[in-house]
C-alpha cells in the first residue's frame, strides 16, 4: 500500500472529529499510537453501552419487542468491551481513558437501530484494523482479546440487520 498522505490537506481542512483508520499494512504503528487508538475504541465502547440502555428503553412498537432484549444484552457486552480494552491498554503501558464518544439517539425506532447497526460497522472495521496492528507489534494477547471482541460485535451487526429486515 502506498504512504498514506491524508495527513495534509485533508485534516487541515477539517478538524479531525475522528482519527482516521490505519491501515493494518502501516509500518509506522507504534505502541504509542496503538494506545491512542485503543483509547478512541474504549470511548466508542462506553457510547455503544449507554446507546444500547437508552436505545432498549425507548424503543417502542410490538415488532421491536425481541430486538428491544436484545439492545439490553448489547449494552452488558459493550461494557465487557469496555473493561477488555481497560485491562488491555494497562498492560500496555498506557493509561485506559474516561471519554464518551457521542451518543446518538433518535425519537424513531428504525432510526435507533440503523444508528446502532452504523456504529457496529465502524466497530467491526476499527478492530479488523486493530487486529492486524496488534499483529504488526507482534502483541498477541491484545490480539486475542480483539478477536473476542470483534466476534461480538458481528454478531450485534447481525441482531439489527434482522431486526431492520436488511
Ligand atoms: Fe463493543
Ligand atoms: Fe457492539
Amino acid at each position: 500500500m502506498p504512504k498514506q498522505d491524508l495527513k495534509g490537506g485533508k485534516a487541515a481542512r477539517k478538524p479531525a472529529t475522528r482519527k482516521p483508520a490505519a491501515p493494518a499494512t502501516q509500518a509506522s504503528i507504534t505502541k504509542a499510537k496503538l494506545i491512542d487508538y485503543l483509547n478512541d475504541d474504549l470511548a466508542k465502547e462506553f457510547q455503544a453501552l449507554i446507546q444500547y440502555v437508552q436505545h432498549a428503553a425507548v424503543i417502542t412498537g410490538p415488532q421491536y419487542d425481541a430486538i428491544r432484549v436484545e439492545l439490553a444484552v448489547h449494552s452488558n457486552e459493550e461494557h465487557a468491551h469496555a473493561i477488555s480494552l481497560s485491562e488491555q491498554i494497562d498492560f500496555l503501558g498506557g493509561t485506559p481513558g474516561v471519554d464518551v464518544a457521542t451518543v446518538r439517539v433518535s425519537e424513531i425506532a428504525k432510526v435507533m437501530l440503523e444508528q446502532d447497526l452504523e456504529g457496529e460497522l465502524d466497530a467491526i472495521a476499527r478492530y479488523k484494523a486493530r487486529i492486524a496492528q496488534a499483529e504488526l507489534l507482534q502483541e498477541y494477547g491484545l490480539r486475542r482479546a480483539l478477536e473476542d471482541i470483534l466476534m461480538i460485535e458481528e454478531e450485534h451487526a447481525r441482531d439489527l440487520q434482522n431486526a431492520l429486515d436488511l
